[in-house]
């Protein structure tokens, strides 16, 4: 087996998204260790929708490519220079990814890749593998079983313990709040199951660290998931939390049930119902399927360092507060 790669130059795509952008950010806040160029790739829709984020990271160094993600030409001359791939690219186009690493890994200058992954288990048991929001992943670990230079990382982090739109902490409004929600606003908590089944979150500061540090231990973070996370909590525990740093007085709670999600599920599925992947991976997050006996923090330095249901909180009520104050 060949050495493991150590990174140098780092190439990203759906560096402007929303994980990417915490990833982007956290790699150009330890861009010293890496001593190379950082570069990230992107559309022409993003260079002229997002001017000024594209022109602040100009500011901080980073070189901006302009191309077509579904181009091989475009690619191939992007990866030049470029030893490290980190993908953060959007549910909508994980499949591209299959083209990014075919030409990865015929690329002589590409020696590592990380898969935009970020989230849910999709090999947590056997039942992951037929469930429906894994499956374009799926198809981009098959690929990267089959590559024979290139060096891969799965960086699986569980649901983001965070108060932005849609997320674990977010507050869903009373129309939606049977799948689950934090209102820090209504002081207003829908629990899911019986509030009592334990779940590790990530927070998305944190997923940018622990995508940092699998960079930093390669010889740790080769060819396998690394399954990581901020903190492990039950939804009474996080309602806990959100009560005592909201002026102490009890919230209204309800509950929606693991039988009742799965009833929610399936009509979201049957009607074609954009909001039915959610929903998979909320089923799947409350059934236990983010829990592990050891959890992989530790072996790339990041057993410590990372976040705590009370900070997690915190920031929830801070952005959830400040989406208040816009409206
Ligand atoms: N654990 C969790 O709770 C959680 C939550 C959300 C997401 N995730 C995971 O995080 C990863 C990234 O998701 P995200 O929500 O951060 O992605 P996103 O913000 O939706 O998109 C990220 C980037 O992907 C590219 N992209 C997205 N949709 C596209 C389209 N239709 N056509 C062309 N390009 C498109 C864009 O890059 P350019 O503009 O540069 O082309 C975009 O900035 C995914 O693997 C997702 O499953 C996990």
């Amino acid at each position: 087996m060949t050495a493991a790669h150590k990174t140098q130059n780092i190439l990203i795509f759906g560096a402007t998204g929303l994980i990417g952008r915490h990833i982007t950010n956290a790699i150009l806040d330890n861009a010293a260790s890496f001593a190379g160029r950082i570069a990230i790739f992107t559309s022409s829709n993003t260079l002229w929708t997002k001017s000024d984020e594209i022109d602040a990271l100009k500011a901080r160094g980073v070189e901006i490519i302009g191309g077509d993600i579904t181009s091989a030409d475009a690619v191939n001359e992007a990866y030049t220079g470029f030893d490290t791939v980190v993908s953060c690219v959007g549910r909508p186009v994980i499949q591209n990814q299959l083209l990014l690493i075919q030409l990865a890994e015929r690329h002589p200058d590409v020696k590592r890749f990380f898969p935009s992954e970020y989230g849910t288990d999709i090999d947590y048991d056997a039942s992951s593998a037929s469930e429906k929001p894994h499956q374009q992943k799926l198809k981009v670990r098959a690929a990267l079983a089959r590559v024979s230079k290139l060096q891969y990382t799965y960086v699986v982090t569980g649901p983001y313990g965070d108060g932005d739109s849609v997320l674990y902490l977010a507050a869903s409004g009373p129309e939606n709040e049977a799948r689950g929600t934090f209102d820090v606003k209504r002081k207003r908590a829908v629990l899911l199951g019986d509030g009592n089944g334990r779940i590790s979150l990530t927070t998305m500061r944190d997923v940018g660290k622990l995508v940092v540090a699998a960079l930093q231990h390669p010889e740790e973070a080769r060819n396998r998931a690394l399954r990581v996370n901020s903190f492990t909590a039950t939804p009474k525990e996080i309602l806990a939390e959100f009560e005592r740093q909201t002026g102490g007085q009890p919230w209204s709670v309800a509950f929606t049930s693991l039988a009742q999600l799965e009833e929610l599920e399936r009509e979201a599925w049957a009607k074609s119902d954009p909001k039915a992947g959610g929903l998979t991976l909320r089923r799947i997050w409350t059934s236990g399927r983010t829990l592990y006996d050891a959890r992989d923090n530790g072996l790339i330095g990041m057993e410590d360092g990372v976040e705590t249901l009370e900070s997690a909180v915190r920031q929830a009520i801070k952005v959830q507060t400040e989406v208040e104050d816009e409206e």
